[in-house]
């Protein structure tokens, strides 16, 4: 499975601890940067990640920031990308069973690295229930739709 990871500046580190941690369980990592505490600013990576989920040249994204907010925000503006930010594992699992999340953000100013990996595992571990959550994600994608229909006006 090939997932896409970026970050801005502060989440650079985390991010190289969330690149050798997929490695190390056999995922295929697509980084997309950045590569250095130089400042920079979180919509360009959350777009870019976000657009190789939605694309489908990835099957999930891993986005960083100071808090994990802008960042999914960002990712969040791609039609068809489901990004959550979580600072402890239950709402990544449940995120994804439940809302079929394809992003995950995490904050590096706000879980330390063993916290974080903890969340991703949780986020990698849950799979879509569909069943009653079908229809919502469902009309989550209307939504994406209608945006993109009010644009083409
Ligand atoms: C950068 O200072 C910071 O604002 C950014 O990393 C992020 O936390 C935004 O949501």
């Amino acid at each position: 499975m090939r997932i896409a990871v970026g970050c801005d500046h502060v989440g650079f580190l985390l991010k190289r601890a969330v690149v050798e941690h997929l490695e190390r369980r056999g995922y295929t990592v697509v980084d997309l940067g950045t590569n250095s505490a130089a400042r920079t600013d979180y919509p360009v990576y959350g777009k870019a990640v976000a657009e190789a989920v939605a694309s489908g040249a990835c099957s999930l994204g891993v986005v960083l920031c100071g808090t994990g907010v802008g960042i999914s925000i960002a990712a969040n503006k791609v039609p068809g990308v489901r990004a959550v930010v979580c600072s402890e594992p239950y709402s990544a699992l449940l995120s994804r069973r439940h809302n079929d999340t394809n992003v995950l953000a995490l904050g590096a100013r706000v879980v330390g690295e063993n916290l974080a990996l903890m969340i991703l595992d949780a986020f990698l571990e849950g799979e879509f229930e569909g069943g009653r959550h079908r229809a919502r994600v469902d009309m989550l994608a209307a939504l994406d739709r209608a945006r993109e229909a009010d644009r083409e006006d």
